[in-house]
């Protein structure tokens, strides 16, 4: 039998760290999870056993694996010869439906990850301004690259001299990068207003994971939104709302919709492509006009919207239209919800599972709810690795992500009795855990 422990250490030999993704190893598991197939809510370890994902491809498997109209896509991309390089009719139709589905976009460009996404609308946002700093908030995340890997996570004993010399959260990145990142406590209206009061004028952007699925699954409290909606309009900065997590986890139009609060731009991803890579940026017209052709600020690439992922996303938005579909979501999210809730009250434990459609944290350490970065410092990651070791040896995958506060979720194929299997495995191991 192929064994995983094996496989990584081949793996190794010729990928740093065994993998192609640095948080791809689950230490829990002390390897990364090796695939030899997917469906539906399942994978197939290499090893044969059967898993429920609840992992979902980090969020973009919202259809969850191997959906049949993203076969379908699939085999239609194979019929027209793959192209890349090249425009055709579907990617001014998926566009089209991009800016009917999500309430900012008034125009769109699809490109392939996350990452790449912030850092081109970063761009047209400072083009767009002329100005260069970045208010940005602790905990929320927004890629890797050099631009805003910068004071989102900083360790503890880093805080909170992070707002003074914004944390650079990664060696390779140059120190001056720091001079253009203004990092605010989430939810705190008075810091808010004076970083915009100080340093306003030189702003181009305020970013952020309007749910802040990268740490706790925080939410913005009530009048929050509007309130930095009204002083970005004031002070000529663009809002900027990155729902590469967020966008279609529970509605169609992502949290922008959810919260009734309209940004100029947002970046939307991961599930948009039905589980292939694709992303997109969008947003008012004169900003999206700044790319060339039209404007003077540059985004181009060879592998830019794709025909495959082109076409899967297409396949993706025509299924989250039909009827039903998010009132099937909500019909397993209340289950899980009152199921998680239960388990909680049952076992007294000291955690809390905040969620926002089909995506939720699980965050130990207190009762309440956290409004910012620093109130997720009661997280024990090492705890949470003994839950998702647990779990795995009971046939329920959750990723590690370090240990953290971050986030796990289901597919639209997932069924009630997956969900029912779940919250009695859950519930089993937390009782453990609390025994400890
Ligand atoms: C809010 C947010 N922005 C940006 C990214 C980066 O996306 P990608 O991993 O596709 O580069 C992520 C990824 O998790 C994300 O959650």
């Amino acid at each position: 039998m192929k064994s995983a422990q094996s496989h990584y250490e081949r793996a190794k030999q010729v990928l740093p760290g065994g993998v192609n993704s640095s948080t791809r190893v689950n230490r829990a598991l002390g390897v990364p999870l090796y695939v030899s197939h997917a469906k539906g809510s399942r994978v197939w370890d290499i090893e044969g056993r059967e898993i429920i994902d609840m992992s979902c491809a980090h969020g973009a498997a919202l259809l969850g694996h191997a959906h049949p109209a993203i076969d379908d896509a699939l085999k239609k991309a194979r019929n027209m010869g793959y192209v890349s390089t090249f425009e055709t009719e579907y990617h001014e139709e998926l566009a089209r439906l991009v800016c009917e589905y999500v309430p900012c976009a008034e125009k769109v460009r699809f490109c392939s990850s996350g990452s790449e996404a912030t850092l081109h609308l970063i761009r047209a946002c400072r083009g767009y301004t002329g100005r260069t700093k970045i208010i940005r908030f602790e905990g929320h995340f927004h890629g890797y690259h050099e631009l805003i890997y910068i004071g989102g996570h900083p360790p503890r004993e880093a805080f909170p001299g992070n707002r003074v010399h914004p944390y650079i959260e990664s060696p390779g990145i140059p120190e001056h990068y720091a001079d253009y990142i203004i990092p605010v406590p989430y939810n705190d209206p008075e810091a808010l207003k004076e970083v915009i009061d100080r340093h306003g004028n030189e702003t181009a952007l305020v970013i952020l994971e309007p749910v802040n699925f990268n740490c706790g699954g925080i939410k913005p409290q009530p009048g929050y939104l509007e309130l930095l909606r009204k002083l970005t309009r004031d002070t000529g900065i663009v809002l900027f709302f990155d729902e590469i997590q967020s966008s279609f986890k529970k509605s169609r139009g992502g949290a922008q919709e959810d919260f009734g609060v309209k940004p100029d731009v947002c970046t939307i991803g991961k599930s948009l492509g039905g589980g292939l890579p694709l992303s997109a940026f969008c947003g008012k017209a004169e900003i999206m006009d700044m790319f060339q052709p039209v404007g003077p600020v540059q985004h181009s690439g060879t592998f830019n919207a794709h025909l495959v992922p082109i076409l899967a996303g297409l396949a993706f938005l025509r299924e989250i239209a039909k009827p039903g579909f998010y009132e099937y979501l909500r019909k397993l999210e209340t289950l899980f919800d009152e199921g998680i809730r239960n388990i909680i009250e049952d076992h007294n434990l000291n955690m809390i599972v905040p969620r926002h459609g089909a995506r939720f944290n699980i965050m130990l350490g207190r009762k309440t709810p956290a409004f910012r970065y620093e109130d997720t410092f009661c997280h024990d990651s090492k705890v949470m690795l003994n839950i998702i070791k647990a779990c795995w040896e009971k046939g329920v995958y959750f990723h590690d992500y370090g240990g953290g506060p971050l986030h796990h979720g289901y597919s639209s194929q997932h069924t009630e009795e997956d969900i029912n299997r779940v919250l009695n495995i859950l519930g089993e191991v937390l009782k453990n855990i609390a025994k400890k």
